[in-house]
Parts: structure tokens; sequence; C-alpha cells
């Protein structure tokens, strides 16, 4: 087997990944391809305008990019060179027949697989990188080994990183997980690309299990995470019916060692391109087994969120007199969090369209989102786009702050206020400014849970 890693694949999972995997290998060559050829352009421009943004991400891209990593639409040839294949192709929702809405759309996988299976020359490991159902790798080894002239050992190695902070988490995972086959050829796989990860992560925290655990644990994690922001958010709407504050209840809570203190901040429900996907997957997988308790269960993590969408609107509602018509509100931020450009699944798509229904005349600010933001919400007509957040306040009636950007605490809030329309609101969804200065200042001030 030879030690050469193609990643099929380069979006947000296999970009970050492999660039982390050629600066920690130096003696591999690793190539990104895929089918989209804009996209690779894009990761090999002179300028180093990457497809995506990720703190650090350019530096890594810099410091390897031609040296020992690759990118490239060249799949076939690629496929040929390499005995290490890592796919990590989209698998959105399905939102068609089947499992519509739940489902994985294995689609893309499939059809990965079967060029993998066309282009091979020899002996390959395909090591799964996007989160799919548990026993694709099952279907997978199927339809690659079934007539094949050559030998393909799938392996599950899920992606645990999050979104601005992808090469920090990849850099110092907590734990690399590795799936692999009970078979002899499945642990020279497996150990084949425990290899990979060995060049940087101690070997403790490279954790390897059977293929359908490393599948399943994929789903598990990103749903316990998704479950407790829904926790929070459940306790939030409690917190501002009685008076507790969420903030304290979360800090008091998360000082119970069994619990900790991460993932507990409320806010406007969770967004990104995993939670929703992972915890409807589970569902998805529960139905299938008949297991409708265990499926409504989850679900309710994903109604939880959907709701608290909601309920920031209808708190908007209340506190502006109980018309939005014609008002002029200003969401600030359109990323699903800070530090990312990315805006699937974002809380604040939802929070406009609601917006949009009551005739509200929306503007969007966002560092980095703004062009998304502008594709996401092309449907609805009359919402402006704005970079500057000063231009985004003037004369609205509200400010509804929807991402963390770590820069809106400092902006010159009284300058925002004179600009705006009186009585001026600021609903901030992410309990990040300083409520008391806001208020000192004027403005009347919602938090989520308090
Ligand atoms: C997540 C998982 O963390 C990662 O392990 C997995 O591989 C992919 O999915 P990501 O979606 O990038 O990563 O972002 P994350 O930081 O987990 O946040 C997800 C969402 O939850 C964001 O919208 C965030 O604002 C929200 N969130 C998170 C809260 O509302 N409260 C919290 O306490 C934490
Ligand atoms: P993820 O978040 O899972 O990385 P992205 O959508 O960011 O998802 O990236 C997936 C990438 O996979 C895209 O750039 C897409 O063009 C690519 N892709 C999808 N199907 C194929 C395929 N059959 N061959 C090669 N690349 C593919």
């Amino acid at each position: 087997m030879n030690r050469d890693i193609v990643c099929i694949g380069a979006g947000y999972i296999g970009g970050p990944t492999m660039a982390v995997i050629a600066k920690m290998n130096p003696d591999r060559k690793v190539i990104v391809v895929d089918i989209n050829a804009e996209r690779i352009a894009a990761w090999n421009s002179e300028d180093y305008s990457i497809p995506i943004y990720e703190p650090g991400l350019v530096d890594v891209v810099k410091e390897v990019r031609g040296r020992n990593l690759f990118f490239s639409t060249d799949i076939k040839g690629t496929v040929q060179q390499c005995d290490i294949v890592f796919v990590g192709v989209n698998t959105p929702t399905k939102m068609f027949g089947r499992g519509s809405g739940r489902a994985s759309d294995l689609q893309y996988w499939e059809a990965t697989a079967r060029s993998i299976k066309e282009y091979a020359n020899g002996d390959k490991v395909v090591v799964e990188k996007s989160t799919l159902p548990v026993r694709t790798a099952a279907a997978m080894e199927a339809i690659l080994n079934d007539h094949a002239s050559y030998s393909f050992t799938v392996l599950s190695n899920p992606e645990f990183l999050a979104e601005g902070t992808a090469i920090k988490d990849l850099l110092e995972p907590d734990r690399v997980l590795i799936g692999g086959p009970e078979t002899e050829e499945g642990h020279r796989a497996l150990e084949a690309v425990v290899d990979v990860y060995a060049a940087w992560v101690p070997r403790e925290r490279i954790l390897t299990t059977n293929v359908w655990s490393a599948e399943l644990t994929k789903l598990a994690a990103n749903a316990f995470l998704a479950q407790r922001v829904s926790s929070i958010n459940a306790i939030a709407g409690l917190c501002e019916a009685t008076g507790a504050d969420v903030d304290e209840v979360a800090r008091v809570v998360g000082a119970d060692r069994r619990i900790g203190p991460k993932f507990l901040k409320a806010g406007p429900g969770f967004g990104g391109s995993c939670f929703k996907k992972d915890v409807l997957n589970l569902v998805y997988l529960c139905e299938t087994f008949g297991l409708h308790t265990a499926a409504e269960y989850w679900m309710g993590v994903i109604k939880m969120n959907q709701h608290q969408q909601e309920r920031i609107v209808s708190r908007l509602f209340s506190a502006m007199f109980n018309t939005l018509a014609n008002k002029k509100i200003a969401l600030f931020g359109f990323a699903f969090k800070a530090d990312t450009g990315d805006t699937r699944e974002t809380p604040a798509a939802t929070v406009a369209r609601l917006l949009a229904e009551e005739h509200v005349r929306v503007t969007v600010t966002d560092p980095k989102a703004l062009d998304n933001a502008r594709r996401d919400l092309a449907d609805l007509s009359g919402v402006v786009y704005e970079a500057d957040e000063y231009k985004a306040a003037e004369g609205a009636d509200a400010i509804v702050l929807m991402t963390d950007w770590r820069h809106y605490p400092t902006l010159d809030w009284r300058k925002i206020y004179d600009s705006m329309r009186k009585p001026a609101l600021v609903f901030d969804t992410r309990n990040c400014l300083d409520a008391a200065e806001l208020k000192q200042i004027g403005f009347r001030v919602l938090n989520v849970g308090k």
C-alpha cells in the first residue's frame, strides 16, 4: 500500500482536514479532488482566495500547497495514484421520496463509490469522512466489491471539527475515531489510517471501533450536543416567564463536573450543517428500527430548536406593540455562529423569513456571510444587505443580534442609538452585549432567558 492520500470532495470537511493531514505528514502526497472545477480553481488561486473561510486555514494552505498538498479535478488519475481514498462529499438531508426531510441524500456518496470502483487499478482503502447513516459503509462495500477486480475495504472516520475552530480541532483533537471491519484486511486498513493521524495525535486519543459504532458515534455525539442546546433553550423560556436568569442557571448547572460548562449557552437555537441533519438521521434510524419513542425523543430536540426562533419573533411582536408591519428591523449577524461565513440552517434565516411574513423591512448585516445571506433570501423581496453595521441600523426600530460576532459589543452603541427611530429596541439573542450599558443609553433591551 502506498502512503499517498486522495480526498474526494473539496468542501468544509475535505479542505481543512486534508490541509492539516498534509501539514503534519510532510512525507505523504495529499491530493484533494472535486467535480466542481470552480471550487478547485479557488483552492489553487494565486492570491489564496480559497472557497471557505476558516481561521488559520489559509496559513496552512500557504505552507503546504504545492509542497505535498494538491488540488485537482482529475479524479480518475488521482484515485489511480493513491491507495487511501477519503470521501468527503456532501450528504444533505434528502428532500424527496422515502425518508424525505429526515434521511441523508446518498446520491453523491454512491456516485463517488461507483467512480472509485470504475477508476481503481488496485486494492483501495476507502475512508468515509462525510456523515453517513449507520450501515452505509456496508452498503458501499457491497457496491465496491460486487464483481470487482480489486478489493476495497471501507472504514469510517467521522469528522468532529466545528466550524470556526476547525484547524485547532484538527491539530488538537479530543479524539480521532476510526471504525473498521473486524477482518484481517480491516485491521490492516485501520492501521494504515491510524498511521496518518499518529503523525501528530497521541496514540491514546486515536480510538478504534467497529464500523457501525463509528458511524453511530458521529450521530450520537452531535445529537448529544444539539440536545444540550435545546435543553438550555427550553429552560430559557421558563426563565423569561419566572424572572430567573438563564446565564446564571447555566453557570451553576455547568459547575457540576458531571455536566460540565460547555454547550449551555442559550440563544437563537443551533444552526450549521450538522446538528439538524444528524439528529434527523438519528430519528430516521430509530423509526426504521421501530423505536418510535426514541425517534420522538430526538425529534423533540429539533422541535425545540424551531420553537426558539418562533419565540424570538413572538417576543419582538409583543415588545413592538403587536404590529411589525412596515417597521425596520436590522439583523446583526446572519452566519449560524461567529467566525464563519457559513449560513446553512442559520436561525437568522428563519427569523428573517418570519419577519418578512409580518411585512417588516428587514436589513441584514454580517461581516462574513452577506453574500450567502443574499443567496439564501433571494426569494424575499425588499431585504436590504448592508456590510456597515452603522448604516444597517440607521432609521431602524429594532436591532436583533443573531450572531455573536466578537466585535459587536465594541460597536459605538450610542451612535447607533442616535441614528435609530425611537423607542429603539435591541433584542440580543446571544446575550453578548452589556444590557445595563444599552439601557443607560436609552435602548429597550430584550435577551434570551432573562
Ligand atoms: C458541530 C459539532 O460541534 C462538531 O463536532 C461537528 O463535527 C459538526 O457540528 P458546528 O456546527 O461547526 O460543529 O458548530 P458548533 O460550535 O457545534 O455550534 C453549533 C450551533 O449550536 C451554532 O449555531 C451555535 O451557535 C449553537 N450553540 C452552541 C448554542 O446555541 N449554544 C451553545 O452553548 C453552543
Ligand atoms: P461538507 O460540509 O460535507 O464538506 P460541502 O458541500 O462543503 O460538504 O463539500 C462537498 C464537496 O463534494 C463539494 O465541493 C462537491 O462538489 C463535492 N462532490 C460531490 N459529489 C462529488 C463527486 N461525485 N465527485 C467529486 N466531488 C463531489
